[in-house]
């Protein structure tokens, strides 16, 4: 039994319309993959991330940038969902409706079992056409929309032979940065980088959830990247009940319910105390 959830809180679960669950990546640390912003273990402790995660550096350099998706990937790919992912997944057929949002790019929430999930920061197994809009304008003619990636393309360097099949077949491994088969468009990892925008239509569907629900669990995040650190508020101004779990305090922690401890601690029990 978890000390700090009383009575009226595990009520105010039980009785929850739409809950609401808001990842970051200390959600997945307990399956290995380090988180961003630990001053030791964090990938942002030994790599500045301007060099290998925004979209100049792959504009200058993109082999590096691939190179090093590809190590994270190495990482990430060989993670198997924690008793965190699996309590979540689990607690979908335990409540009327439950949405999870997250802000993890290594698909082991869905490994563990949850459906649709809402991936505010993309997928890194997933690739996509690194667009150069500058370039793109600047050409003497004016882009196409490739038919097989959907990046910016010059209609004659197209090959009318190449499919969204071959297209699709593109993984992230180790080699050359690939390029698109139809027109020739350097691929990337379909993540966001820092100075990117979110894609407008997933943030969307973040709000939405987060505007419908009545109860929020914020696992594993520190909220200090916008605009994924403002939706645990914005469910708050809303009067949503706001549950959050991490080992460490974070500016959320005095306006909410604190639950402190690890995701694959927590979770577990907080199922079995307030849904079973
Ligand atoms: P951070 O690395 O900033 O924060 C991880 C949080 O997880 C911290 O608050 C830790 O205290 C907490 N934590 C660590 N271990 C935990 C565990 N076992 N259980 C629960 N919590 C734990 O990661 P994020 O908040 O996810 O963006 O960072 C947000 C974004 O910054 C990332 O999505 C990424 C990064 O730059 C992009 O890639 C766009």
């Amino acid at each position: 039994m978890i000390a700090t959830l009383n009575a009226s809180l595990i009520d105010r679960l039980r009785r929850a319309q739409h809950l609401a669950v808001f990842t970051g990546a200390g959600m997945s640390a307990e399956s290995g993959i380090p988180t961003f912003r630990d001053r030791l273990t964090g990938l942002w402790a030994h790599t500045d991330p301007t060099e290998v995660a925004t979209p100049q550096a792959f504009r200058r350099d993109p082999q590096r940038v691939w190179d090093w998706h590809v190590h994270l990937a190495s990482t990430v790919g060989a993670a198997q969902p924690n008793a965190g992912h699996k309590a979540i997944a689990e607690l979908a057929g335990k409540q009327p409706r439950l949405s999870v949002v997250t802000q993890n790019i290594d698909s082991l929430h869905q490994a563990a079992g949850s459906r649709d999930v809402i991936e505010l920061h993309g997928n890194l197994f997933r690739l996509k056409p690194f667009i150069d809009e500058d370039a793109a304008f600047a050409a003497a003619e004016p882009p196409v929309i490739c038919r097989v990636c959907d990046g910016y393309a010059a209609w004659r360097d197209c090959d009318p032979w190449a499919s969204r099949e071959d297209f699709a077949r593109l993984r992230l491994a180790a080699g050359p940065v690939p390029c698109c088969p139809c027109c020739r468009a350097r691929l990337r990892p379909d993540v966001v980088w820092f100075n990117e925008m979110l894609d407008p239509q997933v943030l969307d569907a973040a709000m939405n959830a987060v505007d419908a629900c009545d109860a929020m669990l914020c696992i594993g995040a520190s909220l200090e990247v916008e605009p994924a650190a403002s939706l645990p508020w914005r469910a708050l101004r809303r009067g949503a009940t706001v549950i959050e779990i991490n080992p460490q305090p974070t500016t959320l922690t005095p306006h909410v319910t604190a639950l402190p401890g690890t995701a694959a601690q927590v979770l577990p029990q907080l199922l079995a105390t307030v849904w079973n």
